[in-house]
């Protein structure tokens, strides 16, 4: 591993295998058909209560997890990405600060429906998801995604997406229009347009910056949000 990981991630993904606020399931247990034993406990076996799940999918730092996790103490959030060295970062912030609403799932999102059972989640956020141009499969608002989502949603439950990718939002409104699903926010230009004509909610929302949006905004690439239904 240290041939293919520098020093620096690889002291990190050692280090999150030690915090209390990360779980790490085996390959072998996420594609096992024994269900894994937070399913469907996730808010009474971690966090001691019966709060409702928001997901972060491809939370690089989780940026989103903690921010979201500050303001909104009736929810327990969890941050989801595949790299320990970025999760670290997020787990870290979160036992300094006691959040004790957050918490990060190292896996693949691809097999989301394995570790949380329906009507567990009541809310997703993807933010700044890898717009995949060659695989639109692979894209995180792809039907084959959407329909891992739907089996852990609540009814009604609700998909932000926030991006710099300009195919990636273009390709999930497509996705929306085509199966018509209810669209409950949409703007190509968030700070230009979106913060200007909207809730105090959402404002404090989109003032979350990520790092890969730091990024971007930096390069003048502007921001996109939406907010949509499946159920
Ligand atoms: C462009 S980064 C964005 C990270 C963070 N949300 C941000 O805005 O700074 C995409 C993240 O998604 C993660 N990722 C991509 N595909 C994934 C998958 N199938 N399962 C889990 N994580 C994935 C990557 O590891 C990476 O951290």
């Amino acid at each position: 591993m240290s041939n293919i990981m520098g020093k620096d991630k690889l002291r990190k993904f050692n280090a999150v295998h030690e915090f209390k606020n990360v779980v790490e399931p085996t390959t072998e247990e996420a594609m096992s058909d024994v269900p894994y034993p937070l399913k469907g406990n996730w808010s009474k076996e971690l966090f001691g209560n019966d709060l409702p799940i928001i997901l972060e999918l491809g939370c690089g730092k989780g940026e989103y997890t903690l921010g979201l996790a500050r303001k909104y103490k009736d929810f327990n959030f969890i941050g989801v990405d595949i790299k320990g060295a970025r999760i670290w970062k997020g787990a870290k912030t979160a036992l300094e600060e006691e959040l004790n609403n957050v918490a990060f799932l190292r896996t693949k999102v691809d097999f989301i429906d394995k570790f949380f059972k329906k009507g567990e989640v009541a809310e997703i956020w993807l933010t700044f998801s890898d717009p995949q141009p060659r695989r639109p499969r692979k894209r995180l608002t792809s039907p084959m995604f959407i329909d891992r989502y739907r089996s852990i949603l609540k009814p009604k439950g609700i998909i932000n997406i926030k991006t710099d990718s300009d195919l990636l939002f273009g390709y999930t409104l497509d996705q929306v229009d085509e199966h018509n699903y209810p669209l409950l926010l949409k703007s190509w230009d968030v700070y230009g347009e979106l913060i200007h004509q909207t809730t105090p909610d959402v404002v404090y929302k989109m003032g979350i910056r990520t790092y890969y949006e730091s990024k971007w905004l930096a390069q003048n690439i502007k921001t996109k949000y939406a907010q949509f239904r499946i159920g």
